[in-house]
């Protein structure tokens, strides 16, 4: 209320207050009093509410007397009777909350003393605005905090009372809380939940708001402190982690970093990470750092098991809320496997005469690595007749490329060697052994183009004459020769009965004793066969030379040896010195020197008359022929070969000195006990003389033809012809070729003498027909038994030297 409000109700209330004190005690007065007047405020009139005059009241000393209390709140203005505010009146203070608040004085005045009360009745005024306790509220909050949670503000304070405190507050407009006043209790309503991780604190202003007029507040601000409550998983960058990991990385390499962030804070928002389910396998592969999130190596990274790993990962906080995400390590392949050679079939061993192109092996090459890493080149080496030829993906075919020959080559060995297309290349190598199985493609080959074996004759059954050797560089049975003879003839028998040939050595024995004069040289043909199938050979020509031994004493022909014939010469009385009286004729069967005779006169009845040729056997007179000589001369001629031991023969020559055969009338005394009567010997006798014109009209036809036949061969000077037909059968011929002639052609030789013409009449006969096993052993007498005749005329001209043959 105004001061000139009061002004002008003062005195009516003035008037009032003195009927009422005058009424009451000599009169109470009462004055309802603003607080907070000014001082000086004239509250009432006193003079007048008592009705006394200024001056009684200056003379009676009236005066306010405040019982108890220091404090004067008013006093007394004399001069117009005015009761003035003298000091500041604080309802609050002096009243508190109480909804009256009365102050009461005593009006003194003396003379006489009267007492006067005087009550104020001090009235509010709204000068006090809403307090409150603390200029900052602060609170703490758990964002968990559900809606609905009430939260006590302590109220606002104001010392005003009525309608001057506090009416009503005002909240601060936000998110979250909403204010609910009742009864004057204040709470802040949640009204939306909390989010540290959003606002973790947030300031409210409160206003509280009085409802005096003016009207006045008071505010706070409300300081609330999110408190975290663990309300947020760990969440993972991403979904998926991908990384890539060469094989064989080392231990401890760094593959992926997961990592997930909680916003939650403290121990709620301390995330640690571990690996979800896992094989047991994986476990050892892969570690994964608990604070950090790093992916290590822990194992052996191999491609070729693994490609690939995914795992989950685990992320947990403090409290326990745990999320996942997805790691997915591809890991990349390293070229760090060799390419590996698999033989697959092999033929083994190969026949030689496989032809070209034949498949001998199936070869496979594998490579664990991948892509280029296991893309393989195979090859082998380039000496051997094999090649590989690529088939389907990683096979090879081996196959020939040449001939085969296990004579040659008959091991290979063959290297294979396989290398990969990684960086650096890696490569491998195998070697197949093969072999080469034999083909009996080679016969037996003798070492020479033919054998020549010589040997003496009469060598012992059995011995061995050479051997012959073959070669086959076949396998085994393939390459075993076998030696045999080749049947064939020899000399009318069969070969096997002259050699024979040791099969497995190839040494040739003889069977049989050779003998020179029979056979010289003969030729077999040896065969070397393998044992193969089909068997093999060749055959080779062996020489069997047989070489003379002196083993035939020489033979004397004529004379003819004593005994069977009786031959007697008759030599003109009138010969001189120097004539051929007869000639000694021996052959020798052997050959060479073995056949080379001498003549030597070993006795003789007169030595010095007569002599022989040592080579040509004649003997002749050594001088002329004297009447003293005796006529019948006797002479032992012995023939010697040259051989070694040489062998002989001896002769007697008889010698009848006469011109006439009449004139030997002892010449039955010479002859030995012979049954030849005379009568014979005229017959003969008459028998040459008829022959002679035969005899002589052949002889000019024979010799027209001879003397056109090649010149005879004559064994002496050409006074005795010596036949041919003397020969033995198989007497070789001594012409040096040393070849054996079958068949001997006896030719009937004409020499002429010097002073003899000699006929000498033989046969032929093919030595063929004698038995292979007869031999030249003849005696004397078998000469006799001969059907063939051997006549020997000789017709002395002058002279005739006759020959008496029986
Ligand atoms: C093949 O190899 C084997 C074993 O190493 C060896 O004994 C043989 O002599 C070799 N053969 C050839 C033909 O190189
Ligand atoms: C000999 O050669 C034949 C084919 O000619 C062959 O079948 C056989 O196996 C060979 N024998 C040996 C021992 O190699
Ligand atoms: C060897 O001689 C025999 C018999 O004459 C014949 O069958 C064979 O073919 C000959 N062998 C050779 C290699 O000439």
């Amino acid at each position: 209320m105004g001061d000139k409000g009061l002004s002008a109700l003062r005195p009516i209330f003035c008037f009032l207050s003195f009927i009422l004190t005058l009424h009451l005690v000599h009169g109470e007065l009462s004055y309802s009093v603003p607080e907070e007047m000014k001082r000086g405020s004239v509250i009432g009139n006193i003079a007048k509410d008592l009705g006394v005059d200024l001056r009684t009241l200056s003379s009676r000393q009236a005066r306010v007397d405040f019982e108890g209390s220091s404090k004067r709140y008013c006093d007394i203005n004399l001069n117009t009777g005015d009761l003035i505010a003298a000091e500041r009146i604080d309802r609050e203070s002096l009243c508190g909350k109480k909804p009256s608040c009365v102050l009461k004085v005593d009006l003194v005045l003396e003379n006489p003393l009267e007492l006067h009360r005087v009550t104020f009745h001090i009235q509010d005024i709204n000068d006090n605005s809403p307090e409150f306790n603390d200029g900052l509220i602060e609170m703490e909050i758990t964002e968990s905090a559900e809606k609905g949670t009430r939260f006590s503000i302590e109220e606002a304070h104001d010392a005003d009372i009525g309608q001057n405190t506090v009416q009503r507050y005002n909240l601060q407009k936000n998110d979250n809380f909403i204010l609910s006043v009742d009864n004057n209790k204040v709470e802040l309503v949640l009204e939306t939940k909390l989010d540290r991780e959003k606002q973790n604190e947030l300031s409210l202003l409160l206003t509280a708001l009085d409802g005096g007029s003016p009207q006045r507040s008071g505010s706070v601000v409300i300081h609330i402190t999110v408190l975290d409550a663990n309300d947020n998983a760990p969440v993972f960058s991403q979904a998926v982690y991908k990384a890539s990991l060469p094989e064989n990385s080392p231990l401890d390499t760094v593959v992926v970093t997961v990592s997930a962030t909680d916003a939650d804070e403290g121990v709620n928002g301390a995330v640690t990470y571990q690996f979800g389910h896992v094989s047991d396998d994986d476990m050892n592969i892969f570690s994964i750092d608990p604070k950090t999130g790093e992916i290590r190596v822990k194992g052996v990274i191999d491609f070729e098991e693994r490609s690939s790993f995914e795992t989950r990962v685990k992320a947990k906080d403090g409290l326990g809320l745990t999320s996942y995400s997805k790691v997915v390590i591809d890991v990349t392949d390293i070229n760090d496997n060799a390419p590996v050679i698999y033989v697959k079939s092999l033929t083994n061993p190969i026949p030689e005469n496989v032809s070209p192109g034949t498949e001998v092996g199936i070869i496979n090459v594998q490579d664990r690595d991948s892509e280029s890493n296991r893309q393989v080149r195979c090859s082998i080496q380039q000496n051997v007749p094999f090649k590989l030829v690529p088939s389907i993906k990683n096979y090879y075919s081996l196959v020939t490329t040449g001939q085969l020959d296990r004579e040659l080559v008959s091991d290979y060995n063959i290297t294979i060697t396989a290398t990969d297309e990684g960086s650096p290349p890696l490569s491998s190598s195998k070697t197949v052994e093969l072999s080469v199985a034999d083909i009996n493609d080679n016969p037996p080959e003798f070492e020479e183009q033919s054998y020549s074996a010589y040997v003496s004759e009469n060598n012992k059954p059995g011995s061995t004459l050479c051997s012959v050797s073959a070669a086959d560089p076949d396998w085994r049975q393939n390459g075993t020769v076998i030696y045999s003879l080749l049947p064939a003839e020899v000399n009318g028998a069969q070969v096997s009965s002259y050699v024979s040939v040791n099969g497995d050595t190839g040494v040739i024995h003889a069977v049989r004793s050779f003998d020179y004069e029979q056979l010289r040289s003969f030729k077999v043909q040896v065969m070397a066969r393998d044992n193969g199938s089909p068997p093999l050979s060749s055959n080779v020509t062996v020489s069997v030379f047989i070489s003379d031994v002196n083993d035939n004493s020489p033979q004397i022909l004529y004379p003819a040896p004593e005994g069977n014939s009786f031959m007697t010469e008759l030599v003109p009385k009138a010969a001189h010195g120097g004539s051929l009286v007869s000639k000694v004729i021996a052959v020798d069967a052997d050959s060479g020197q073995n056949a080379w005779l001498s003549y030597h006169i070993v006795k003789s009845t007169d030595p010095g008359l007569f002599s022989i040729g040592v080579h040509s056997g004649e003997i002749r007179t050594q001088r002329d022929i004297s009447e003293s000589d005796s006529m019948k001369q006797n002479l032992i001629v012995a023939v010697k070969d040259n051989g070694q031991p040489s062998l002989s023969a001896t002769c007697s020559v008889y010698l009848l000195i006469s011109d006439n055969l009449a004139e030997v009338p002892e010449l039955k005394d010479i002859s030995y006990d012979e049954k030849n009567s005379k009568l014979t010997s005229y017959l003969i006798i008459a028998l040459v003389s008829v022959s002679t014109f035969f005899l002589t009209f052949i002889i000019i036809i024979l010799g027209v033809r001879f003397c056109r036949r090649r010149k005879p061969r004559l064994l002496f000077d050409g006074a005795v012809a010596i036949p041919s037909a003397y020969l033995p059968p198989n007497y070789a011929d001594v012409d040096g070729t040393g070849t054996l002639r079958s068949t001997y052609n006896y030719d009937a030789y004409l020499t002429t003498g010097s002073r003899t013409s000699d006929f000498k009449f033989v046969t032929s006969y093919n030595d063929n027909t004698l038995p292979a096993d007869q031999t030249l052993k003849k005696s004397p007498s078998d000469f006799a038994e001969v059907r063939s005749l051997l006549f020997s005329f000789s017709f002395p001209l002058p002279k005739p030297l006759f020959t008496k043959h029986l």
